[in-house]
C-alpha cells in the first residue's frame, strides 16, 4: 500500500471512529480505535486504577486505632472495596493492550502517576471522615460522569464503583457529623481535618482547564464529558451546604453564593503546591511509594504460586 492510500486509510478510519463517538456510541475492546485513544484511556485507567490501590494505604494506616469495633469493621470493608475497584480498572485496561503487571512496573518506577490527595497524611480519626466524605465525594462527582464514557469496559467498570463509593461517602460524613455534636475538642478535631483536606480535595480534578493538556482529546473522544473545572465547581456546590449542615467552616474566605451563577464563588488553589505534589514532592509521596514497592515484594511469592496453580491447571484441561 503506498503511503498516501495508508494514510487516506487512516483519515477514514479516524473519521468512521469520530462519527461513532458523536453519534453516542459505545467503543468496545474489539473495536478499531485510533492510537491515540487507546494511549489516553490506558494512561487514564492505569492511572486510576493506580489511585485505588496506593489510596487504601492512608485509611489503613487507622485500621489498628478505629474507636470501636464497629467502626473498624465499616473500613476495613471500604478499603477491601477500594482494591476490588482497582482490580476492575486493572481489568478494563488490560482490555487495552497492556498487562496488569506491566502498568504496576509504571506504578513502582514512578513513570505513571496516581491521585495526588493520596500523599497527604491522615492524622487522627477525624480524617477517616473527611477522606470518605470529601475524597470519596470528589470521587464520585468525576466518576459519575465517566459511567458514561465512550469506552465500554471503562464505564461499566464505573457503574459498580460509584454504588460503592456512595457508601464510602456517606460513611465519612456520619463520621464527621458525629465528631461535630461531640464535645469541643472533638468539634475541632473534624474542623482541621476539614482545613487539611479540602484544598487537596480540589486538586483532586485536575489543573485547571486552561493549563489541562489531556482534556482537548479526552473531551473530543468522550472519555471526559465534562472539564476538570466544571466538575470540581459540581463538588463544590454540593459539598459547602452538606459542611453547613453540621457546622463545619470551608478554610476559603472567598467562598460565596453566586446569586447570578448559581454556583459558589472560591479562592484560587494553590497550584504550586497541586505541582509539586504530582511531581513526587508532595508529604507523603515517598512513604507511599515504599509502602507500595515493600507490598509489591512481599507478595512476590503468592504471585508466582498463582501463576504456578494456573500452569498446573491448564496443563490438566
Ligand atoms: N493527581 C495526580 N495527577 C494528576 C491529577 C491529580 N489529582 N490531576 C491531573 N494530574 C496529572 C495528569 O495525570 C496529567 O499527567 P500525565 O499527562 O503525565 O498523565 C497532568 O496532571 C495534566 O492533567 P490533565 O491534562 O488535566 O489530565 P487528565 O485530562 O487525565 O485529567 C483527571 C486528570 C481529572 C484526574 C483524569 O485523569 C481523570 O478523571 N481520571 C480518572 C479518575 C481518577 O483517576 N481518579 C483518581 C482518584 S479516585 C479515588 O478515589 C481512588
Amino acid at each position: 500500500m503506498s503511503q498516501n492510500v495508508a494514510s487516506e486509510d487512516l483519515a477514514r478510519r479516524e473519521a468512521e471512529f469520530q462519527a461513532k463517538i458523536d453519534a453516542g456510541q459505545v467503543i468496545e475492546p474489539k473495536d478499531w480505535m485510533p492510537e491515540r485513544y487507546r494511549k489516553q484511556l490506558l494512561r487514564m485507567m492505569s492511572q486510576h486504577a493506580h489511585s485505588e490501590v496506593v489510596g487504601m494505604l492512608p485509611e489503613g494506616n487507622w485500621l489498628t486505632r478505629a474507636p470501636s469495633l464497629m467502626r473498624k469493621a465499616v473500613l476495613l470493608a471500604k478499603i477491601q472495596d477500594e482494591a476490588g475497584h482497582g482490580l476492575y480498572i486493572y481489568s478494563g485496561a488490560e482490555t487495552l493492550g497492556m498487562n496488569r503487571s506491566e502498568m504496576i512496573d509504571q506504578l513502582l518506577s514512578g513513570q505513571a502517576k496516581y491521585s495526588s490527595i493520596f500523599n497527604y497524611p491522615t492524622l487522627n480519626w477525624a480524617d477517616m471522615g473527611a477522606v470518605g466524605w470529601l475524597v470519596d465525594g470528589a470521587a464520585i462527582v468525576n466518576q459519575t460522569v465517566l459511567a458514561k464514557c465512550s469506552y465500554g469496559p471503562y464505564s461499566r467498570a464505573m457503574i459498580r464503583i460509584c454504588k460503592e463509593e456512595n457508601f464510602h461517602n456517606k460513611q465519612g460524613y456520619q463520621i464527621m457529623a458525629y465528631m461535630m455534636r461531640g464535645n469541643k475538642a472533638q468539634q475541632e478535631m473534624a474542623q482541621d481535618a476539614m482545613n487539611r483536606f479540602w484544598w487537596p480535595a480540589l486538586m483532586m480534578f485536575g489543573p485547571s482547564d486552561k493549563d489541562s493538556p489531556n482534556s482537548g482529546d479526552l473531551m473530543k473522544w468522550k472519555v471526559k464529558l465534562q472539564s476538570n473545572d466544571d466538575l470540581r465547581q459540581r463538588f463544590i456546590d454540593r459539598t459547602v451546604p452538606q459542611a453547613e449542615a453540621i457546622g463545619l467552616t470551608i478554610p476559603d474566605p472567598e467562598l460565596k453564593w453566586n446569586p447570578q451563577t448559581r454556583h459558589y464563588d472560591h479562592g484560587e488553589i494553590n497550584w504550586a503546591e497541586f505541582y509539586e505534589v504530582i511531581n513526587g514532592n508532595g508529604p507523603c509521596n515517598k512513604l507511599r511509594m515504599k509502602q507500595r514497592r515493600d507490598a509489591h515484594e512481599n507478595g512476590t511469592w503468592v504471585r508466582e504460586a498463582a501463576v504456578a496453580y494456573a500452569k498446573k491447571k491448564s496443563a490438566k484441561a
